[in-house]
């Protein structure tokens, strides 16, 4: 295990260093070991982790390169690092495996294209009127110069009226595409899930709910809404049910954790960067950049897994079939070689749109424009709003390694 005294992370034996313990991440202390392996041992291997051996990528021209050589470096099965967590033979994981973001081609193509649509750019545009009077709603109902926890009043309630909107799911229920998504990415014993046989039980509401909810929707005039497009899709008959729910539950979960904790991201960056907000209030038409920018500094999913199909070069290393590899966006996002001052918050960067937060290759994120969107609509309506989002004590960071966020950020909104 690494250490957590960061005095050590400069000494301590390269053989030693195991960057997947999710403590380093909560206390972010993961992007310090990130740096010294970019400078030392960009392909590092970890020999022996809770999750057994793997690789780091900690480069962003290497990430690159893994990310778009699906042949060699293949998402079947998993992208997480713990094996364990789409094993077991329970009901939830054979529905894991049959989202399409652990699949390779030939089976990879057919079922991203059935969601397409709905994420395509003239459809999301289409979502915009929408988010931004819900995000107007919430944003001129909160406290002048009063405490509250940022997180749980605005990222995740805005993120769940965006989910809500986007798969055309009945407002008045949306809290339960949390609980659905805390319990599909959960586990027994995290505060969520009770047991494996809650976490079944919980799938056959979510599998209930949405077969439901298509059906209406095959009778009702088409919408841009996911379920909409599903519902008048023909591809949608020929969908197994356990298809059909592994398709809705990633949309759920892929959209939930990451665009709540950009969004949370957002405001510590523009706090611990005092000037950068001053520049984005001066000129909101800075509004777009600041969001790429948003986007490469909090790096919502910090990695995702790979597994080698085939032996081959990296960096100098041998990678041997059936190694686990893992791209780390988080780092790759730091990289002195390909950004000036990696570690600060800068608005106006040049290419900002080049960030790894949304991956490359077949597997790009579906879901970008919409997440770029939510973020735009957010700052374009915060900026007329208040003069200042101060936050008022340290930021709770989640325990994960995967996910790159926030569970509590205290502040206080000041108007002049
Ligand atoms: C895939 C990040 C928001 C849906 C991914 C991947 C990443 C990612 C890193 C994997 C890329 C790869 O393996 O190369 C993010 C971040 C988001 C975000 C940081 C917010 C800031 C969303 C939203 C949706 C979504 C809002 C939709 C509701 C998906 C889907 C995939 C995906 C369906 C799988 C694509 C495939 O396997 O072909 N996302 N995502 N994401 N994301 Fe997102």
């Amino acid at each position: 295990m690494a250490s957590l005294d960061p005095s050590e992370i400069e000494s301590m034996p390269l053989a030693a260093i195991d960057v997947s313990d999710p403590l380093l991440h909560q206390r972010d202390l993961a992007r310090s070991y990130f740096r010294r392996l970019r400078r030392e041992d960009p392909v590092h291997y970890c020999a022996d982790s809770k999750f057994g051996p793997y690789w780091s990528v900690t480069r962003y021209a290497d990430i690159l390169h893994v990310d778009m050589n699906h042949q060699t470096y293949s998402s079947d099965g998993t992208v997480v690092l713990d094996d364990a967590f789409f094993s077991g033979g329970h009901i939830e994981n054979e529905v894991s495996k049959t989202s399409f973001i652990v699949m390779d081609p030939p089976h990879h193509g057919p079922r991203r294209s059935i969601v397409i649509p709905a994420l395509s750019p003239g459809n999301i545009q289409k979502m915009e009127a929408g988010i931004r009077e819900r995000t107007r709603q919430l944003l001129d109902s909160l406290p002048i110069g009063e405490e509250f926890d940022w997180v749980s009043e605005v990222s995740i309630e805005l993120t769940l009226r965006m989910l809500a909107i986007l798969m055309g799911f009945p407002f008045e229920e949306r809290h339960k595409l949390l609980y659905w998504s805390n319990v599909q990415s959960g586990a027994p014993g995290d505060g969520v899930v009770e047991s494996w046989e809650h976490r079944s039980a919980v799938m056959r509401e979510i599998a209930e709910r949405f077969t439901r909810l298509l059906n209406e929707k095959i009778d009702a005039p088409a919408s841009a809404d996911l379920m909409s497009v599903l519902a008048k899709s023909p591809l949608t008959q020929e969908m197994r049910p356990e298809e059909f729910l592994g398709t809705i539950t990633l949309l759920m979960t892929g959209g939930n954790d990451t665009t709540r904790n950009s969004m949370s991201g957002s405001i510590l960056a523009m706090h611990q960067f005092p000037d950068e907000f001053a520049k984005l209030k001066a000129d909101p038409s800075l509004v777009p950049v600041a969001v790429s920018e948003i986007l490469r500094w909090q790096c919502p999913v910090s990695y995702m897994r790979r597994t080698a199909t085939e032996n081959s070069e990296l960096g100098g290393k041998t990678i041997r079939k059936g190694d686990k590899v893992v791209m780390w966006y988080l780092s790759g996002n730091r990289d002195e070689g390909m950004y000036e001052r990696p570690e600060d918050f800068i608005i106006g960067r040049p290419n900002p749109r080049q960030h790894l937060t949304f991956g490359f290759g077949i597997h790009r994120c579906l879901g970008n424009r919409l997440a770029e969107l939510q973020l735009r609509v957010l700052w374009e309506e915060i900026l007329p709003r208040f003069d200042r989002i101060e936050v008022t004590g340290d930021p709770v960071r989640i325990h994960s390694t995967m996910f790159r966020g926030f569970s509590a950020l205290p502040v206080r909104l000041h108007r002049s």
